[in-house]
């Protein structure tokens, strides 16, 4: 039980790391936060410091998603859990995680909106799923140049591709899991989607220079 407690304030405060505002002000003396969508997350890092600083931020976020979602194996390592306990400790350690990312204790609780985070956590989770959940990503975004519908649809693909069976029979926990993380991008969301609405929504520039 110790062990589990510290891994999940482990976990809480690897989510915090605020890493889009740390680089930001640390590097550039710019807080993301005063600029942009207003949002401290990789894709508004890339839109005001540009692709080299986006790339950094979201690599990082990535890996702390991937991170925490792996203190499940320490805890089956010291025998704590048993290995059909693991995907229910990897869950609820990414979950904490998104809601250090979320509501990060080191910067007032202001935080993103959890998609690096959660694409580190299912990636720890479930590979090839997260594979052709970033392909979905991709393809949103180079049509669209949204990256708040890519990242919505890419979230909605995970359980939704678990349903269809795509590698096998769907693990119940996965799909519920798929689910509530989809309802949780949508309310993170929530400004983005009222803007793809009305087409106020912000496009990102792929190729040439980034930086706006
Ligand atoms: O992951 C966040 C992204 O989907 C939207 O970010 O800055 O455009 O609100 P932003």
């Amino acid at each position: 039980i110790t062990l589990f407690l510290i891994s999940v304030i482990g976990a809480y405060l690897l989510g915090s790391i605020p890493t889009s505002v740390w680089y930001g002000i640390g590097y550039f003396g710019v807080d993301v936060r005063q600029y942009g969508s207003g949002n401290a997350g990789a894709t508004n890092t890339f839109r005001v410091l540009g692709k080299r600083a986006g790339t950094i931020v979201m690599l990082i976020d990535v890996l702390k998603g991937w991170t925490a979602t792996c203190l499940a194996l320490l805890l089956y390592y010291f025998n704590t859990i048993d290995a059909g306990e693991l995907l229910t400790y990897k869950i609820i350690f990414g979950i904490i995680a998104i809601a250090g990312h979320i509501f990060p204790v080191f910067v007032g609780f202001k935080g993103g909106k959890g998609v690096a985070t959660l694409l580190g956590m299912v990636l720890a989770v479930h590979p090839e799923l997260a594979l052709l959940c970033i392909t979905i990503f991709i393809l949103t975004l180079l049509t669209s140049q949204y990256v708040s519908l890519s990242s919505i649809l890419a979230t909605l693909a995970f359980p939704v591709l678990s349903l269809l069976r795509v590698f096998g029979q769907p693990d119940t926990l996965l799909v519920v899991f798929g689910f509530v993380m989809f309802l949780l991008v949508v309310i993170t969301h929530q400004k983005n989607i009222v803007r793809l609405f009305k087409g106020s929504e912000s496009r990102v520039k792929l190729f040439g220079n980034s930086r706006s």
